[in-house]
């Protein structure tokens, strides 16, 4: 039985599109740019081209414009560099991302810090992440974002929470600890060595699972009444031969100790691919020298 409140990404990030498209047509309509997003696939990762398959088809359905960049898996580092440079030049992209993970030969590192900072939709560079850690404007790294629209939305003030994330990777765990400290949460990140953690994630009013194994975090884990935010996307085998979606958190067992909790699929997921819209929104506007309509 589930008792927990099933937060609906999908439909949050369904209406968050909407917006961005009409805001869009707005800057249009005052004869602004259209914003552009540059999205650049390395090799023939299936999960990577269903997410950038995905990405291009929402960003055109946003009436924003898409540039695609599907690259040879055995490109050298320094042409896939001399593509990123090509991008930052053109002044019609606003936005540049580079799906990763990239292949061993090439440094991500080196990726990310040549993307020009204005343009870095995915908040990945040095300086976005710096910014994001001081408090400064920047652009904040997508999921994180999408997972602090949809505790806000379910819980309002997230002032004096304790919050626990366990995870501490460059693209989820760290950032999202400090969007939940700008937030006035108590934050505690877990990860691998952590000692006891399911005492741990048991003190958590917020939970956030971002570890990448698949129904980790069981239910006894779990506060009664937490919120609990799953970011985890595991395919697993499922007992009919066929293959299906979990997250990081059991979900059947967590949702009957829960008060809230992100479904896997249809939770976080979503929301990823609208706040990278709403960053290249974002981006053209400061780019332009404009005021971000409806922001
Ligand atoms: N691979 C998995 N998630 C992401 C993301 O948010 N951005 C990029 N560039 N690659 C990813």
């Amino acid at each position: 039985m589930t008792t927990a409140k099933l937060i609906d990404g999908k439909a949050f990030a369904g209406q968050m599109r909407e917006n961005i498209g009409r805001r869009v047509a707005s800057l249009k309509e005052e004869h602004g740019p259209v914003p552009g997003l540059a999205a650049v696939l390395v090799g023939e990762d299936p999960a990577s081209q269903v997410y950038v398959r995905n990405k291009e088809k929402q960003t055109a359905e946003a009436g924003m414009a898409s540039v695609g960049r599907k690259l040879q898996a055995d490109i050298s580092q320094e042409d896939l560099l001399a593509v990123v440079a090509e991008l930052n030049a053109d002044p019609s992209v606003h936005g540049i991302l580079v799906q990763l993970p990239l292949p061993d030969h090439i440094s991500d590192k080196a990726v990310i810090e040549t993307i020009n900072v204005a343009k870095d939709v995915d908040g990945f560079h040095p300086v976005n992440v710096g910014a994001l850690s001081s408090g400064d404007e920047g652009l904040v790294p997508c999921t994180p974002r999408g997972c602090m629209m949809l505790l806000k939305d379910t819980l309002g003030d997230l002032t004096g929470k304790n919050a626990v994330v366990v995870g501490r990777s460059n693209i989820v765990g760290k950032p999202i600890a400090q969007l939940l400290l700008a937030a006035n949460c108590t934050v505690t990140i877990a990860h691998s060595r952590t000692q006891d953690l399911p005492g741990l994630c048991r003190t958590a009013d917020i939970l956030i699972a971002a570890v990448g194994r698949a129904q980790m975090i069981k239910g006894d884990w779990i506060k009664p009444g937490a919120t609990v935010i799953d970011v985890g996307i595991n395919r697993i085998d499922a007992d009919d031969g066929k293959s299906r979606l979990v997250g990081d958190v059991d979900f059947n067992e967590a949702a009957q100790v829960a008060g809230a909790i992100t479904p896997v699929p249809g939770g976080v997921g979503p929301m990823t691919i609208a706040c990278l819209l709403e960053n290249t929104l974002i981006a053209c506007c400061r780019q332009n020298g404009l005021e971000v309509p409806g922001a």
